[in-house]
C-alpha cells in the first residue's frame, strides 16, 4: 500500500456530495460516535426523536471532542465536562441557560438516512445538498437478504473517492482485471447532472462455462455507488468511500442478494454468501482493485485511446463535484490531528 501523497493529486478541495458515516444499526437512540472524515473530527448521535444528528467534534472553548466526552440529552448533546448542552444547530446553552452562539457555534451537517446507510451531505463551501439519494427497490425488498450485517463491510484504503469512481467508466479494465471473456458492451450512458448511470454487459467464465453477466451503476458523485448485478442470483451492491484526509479513505460496501427460493431467514445462503464474498474480494480485497487503486498514479492528462474514450466524459462529469478552491479560503476547518 502507498505511504502518504497520492502521486499526481493536486485536489484542495475534497468533493461535494452523500458521504456515509455509518450504517443505521451502529448507531441506537441515545449513541455518540465518533468519527474522522474530511480532516475533521466530527461527532454523530440519534437523540430521543430517532434522527441522526452531526456536528464537528472539536468545540473551540476548552478543545474538548464532543464525539468522546458527551452524552445524549433528547435532541441534544451534553459535554461531560461542564455540562454545555450542544443543539442540533450548533449553537450550545450552559447549565444557566445561557446561549452561547456566534464564533463558538460548531458546524452542522445534513444527514439522511436511506436504505439503512447514515449518509452525511459535505460540501466545503456549506452549500445545501443538491441531489438525494433514491431507495433501490431491492434493498427494501422481502426477495433480497438485508445488507446488514452479513453484507457490510468496512475497510480503509490508500485512495482518494474519485480514483474509486473511475473504476465505473472503465470497461477494459473489467476484462483484464476482473477476468470477463471480452470487455463488456456498454449498453447504457447517462451524465446528465450529479447521477452518473452506466450499463455493460458481457461474460465471464465459471467451472459451470461461461455466465452472461449484466451490470448497472449509478453514481451519485463519488460518494455513494450502486452496482446492479446479473448473474448467478440478482444483486446490488453500494459502494460509499469517504474521505479520511487527502490520502486515505474509509470504503464501505453494502451487499443485497436475492435469496434462495423459499429461504425466509436473513442469513444469507451459501450462494448468496459466495457472492457477497466476491465482490468484497474483487474490489476491497488485496488481489485486483485494490491494489490497483492504492498504488496508480493520478494524471491529469492520461493517454486514452479510442477504447477508453467514456473516460473523458467521467473526468468532465467528474469536474462539477469540487468546488472553486478560491471560494473556500474562509472555510478553514476545525481540526486537530
Ligand atoms: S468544555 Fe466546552 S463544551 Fe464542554
Ligand atoms: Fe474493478
Amino acid at each position: 500500500m502507498r505511504q502518504g501523497a497520492i502521486a499526481g493529486w493536486t485536489q484542495t478541495v475534497f468533493p461535494t456530495g452523500w458521504f456515509q458515516v455509518a450504517w443505521s444499526p451502529e448507531i441506537a437512540v441515545g449513541d455518540v460516535v465518533a468519527r474522522h472524515y474530511w480532516c475533521r473530527d466530527l461527532v454523530v448521535w440519534r437523540g430521543a426523536s430517532g434522527r441522526v444528528h452531526a456536528m464537528d467534534a472539536r468545540e473551540k472553548r476548552r478543545g474538548v471532542d464532543l464525539g468522546r466526552a458527551s452524552r445524549v440529552v433528547g435532541e441534544a448533546l451534553e459535554c461531560v465536562v461542564d455540562g454545555w448542552l450542544w443543539q442540533p444547530d450548533g449553537s450550545a446553552l450552559t447549565p444557566d441557560g445561557t446561549r452561547i452562539e456566534g464564533d463558538n457555534v460548531l458546524r452542522v451537517y445534513e444527514t439522511r438516512e436511506v436504505m439503512g446507510l447514515v449518509l452525511l451531505w459535505y460540501d466545503e463551501l456549506g452549500r445545501p445538498p443538491a441531489w438525494e439519494i433514491e431507495v433501490e427497490p431491492e434493498a427494501v425488498s422481502p426477495d433480497f437478504y438485508p445488507a446488514w450485517p452479513h453484507g457490510a463491510v468496512l475497510d480503509p484504503m490508500a485512495c482518494q473517492p474519485q480514483i474509486m469512481a473511475e473504476n465505473i467508466a472503465d470497461v477494459v479494465h473489467v476484462h483484464y482485471a476482473h477476468r470477463w471473456l471480452d470487455i463488456p458492451t456498454i449498453t447504457q450512458w447517462d451524465d446528465d447532472g450529479p447521477v452518473l448511470v452506466v450499463g455493460y454487459r458481457g461474460q465471464f467464465s465459471s467451472p459451470r462455462g461461461p455466465v452472461d453477466a449484466e451490470f448497472g451503476n449509478k453514481a451519485y458523485g463519488f460518494g455513494v455507488m450502486r452496482t446492479r448485478m446479473h448473474s448467478l442470483r440478482k444483486f446490488i451492491h453500494i459502494l460509499c468511500p469517504t474521505p479520511i484526509d487527502r490520502e486515505r479513505m474509509d470504503v464501505r460496501l453494502s451487499a443485497w442478494v436475492q435469496r434462495a427460493p423459499g429461504d425466509t431467514g436473513d442469513v444469507p445462503d451459501k450462494v448468496a454468501m459466495a457472492l457477497i464474498k466476491a465482490q468484497h474480494a474483487e474490489v476491497l480485497g488485496p488481489n485486483v482493485d485494490r491494489t490497483i487503486w492504492e498504488n496508480q498514479a493520478y494524471l491529469e492528462r492520461p493517454g486514452f485511446r479510442s477504447q477508453e474514450r467514456q473516460y473523458i466524459a467521467f473526468r468532465k462529469w467528474a469536474k462539477q463535484f469540487y468546488p472553486d478552491p478560491a471560494q473556500t479560503e474562509t472555510q478553514t476547518p476545525a481540526t486537530v490531528g
